[in-house]
Formats: C-alpha cells, structure tokens, sequence
C-alpha cells in the first residue's frame, strides 16, 4: 500500500453561519460546528484512505472563541497519523474579518476515523509519513491521544497505556 503524505489529505470547507445554526446569544451553535468538522475531517480521512470511513471517536474539541451569526467559517482538515485501520485527523476552524479578509483561529479539534468495508468490518489503511516539523509533532503525539480515547472508552487498560504512563512517568 502506498504511504501517503499528511498533505494528501489536506480538506478545507468553507460556509457561513446562519440564523437556523445560532445559539440565543447569536452565535455558532456547538452541535453545528461539531457537525461541520465531522463531515470536513471524514473528508481528511477519506483522500487518505480512499475507503469508507466511520467517526470512531471524538478526542478534543477547544470551543475558544464564539463564532458570530453571518460569520464565514473555514475548517482545514488533516490526517496526522495513520494506525492499522484507524487515522487520526487535526482540525483548525478560522473565522474571517468581513472588512479586511484576516483570518482568527477559532477552534480546534482533533477526530478519529476508522476504515471500514462495505460490512462495516474495520481494513486497513496506508501509512502516513509526515514531512513538517508541525506534521511530525502531531504525528508523534497522536499515539498517545489514541490511548487515551481507548482508556477513556474502556478498549484498553490504563497499565497497557503505555505512551499515557511514560507522560506521568516524566
Ligand atoms: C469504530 C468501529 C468501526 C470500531 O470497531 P471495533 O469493533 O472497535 O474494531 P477494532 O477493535 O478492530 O478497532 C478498529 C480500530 O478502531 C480503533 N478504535 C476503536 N475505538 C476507538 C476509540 N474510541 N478511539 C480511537 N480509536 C478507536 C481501534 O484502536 C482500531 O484502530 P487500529 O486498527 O488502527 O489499531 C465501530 O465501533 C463502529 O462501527 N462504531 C460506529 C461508528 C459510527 O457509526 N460512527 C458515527 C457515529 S453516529
């Protein structure tokens, strides 16, 4: 299988907030923008592994800053780390200045995807090699955050967490 670049995968959706999407204060609604960066980052994973592709899980979401009514929202999307079967994909959401174009990271998050046939049965996907020295810190972190989700999950033990322990162990 070919091992691909996190570039390869690199998504970016852009769409603007309406008054159905909007919180009582007018802004974003969460659940939107969750919703948003699930269908920007399945996109991620998808170019990736060009195969069907279902959300395994949500590992971190940073909601920073509130996202006004009318505002043009860009999610960029992409593959940090492939595993086996599953691929984890970092996401940056800017909201842009009507006026002047500048561009205010808004949020962050990072999903997981798992590769899946037409049964749903998890295949495996191509190794990823990051070129960055950006791409290279997510990458070599995302074992961890991996972990983490397992544990939190109750998938996997906290003493076989190895990764999570040598972070304690420090
Ligand atoms: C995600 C799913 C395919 C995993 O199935 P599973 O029976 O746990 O399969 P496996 O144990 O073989 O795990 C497959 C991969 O998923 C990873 N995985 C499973 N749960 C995970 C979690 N909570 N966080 C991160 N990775 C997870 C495993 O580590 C494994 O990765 P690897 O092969 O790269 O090492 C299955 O749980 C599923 O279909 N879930 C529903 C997905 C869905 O419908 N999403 C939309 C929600 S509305």
């Amino acid at each position: 299988m070919e091992t691909k670049t996190p570039k390869q995968s690199f998504t970016t959706v852009t769409d603007m907030v309406l008054p159905s999407e909007t919180n009582p204060l007018n802004n974003l609604f969460g659940g939107e923008l969750l919703a948003r960066m699930d269908r920007a980052a399945s996109i991620a994973a998808r170019r990736h592994c060009r195969r069907i592709v279902v959300t395994a899980s949500v590992n971190h979401v940073a909601f920073n800053r509130m996202v006004p009514l009318g505002s043009v929202v860009t999610i960029e999307a992409q593959v940090t780390r492939a595993f086996k079967t599953s691929m984890e994909v970092h996401m940056d959401v800017w909201t842009e200045d009507r006026e002047s174009g500048e561009r205010t990271k808004a949020n962050e998050a990072i999903y997981s995807f798992v590769a899946v046939d037409d049964t749903g049965q998890p295949v495996q996907v191509p190794a990823i090699h990051p070129e960055s020295e950006e791409e290279k810190n997510r990458y070599d972190g995302a074992l961890r955050r991996k972990q983490l989700s397992l544990v939190l999950a109750g998938k996997m033990k906290a003493s076989e967490a190895t990764e999570l322990r040598a972070l304690f162990e420090d």
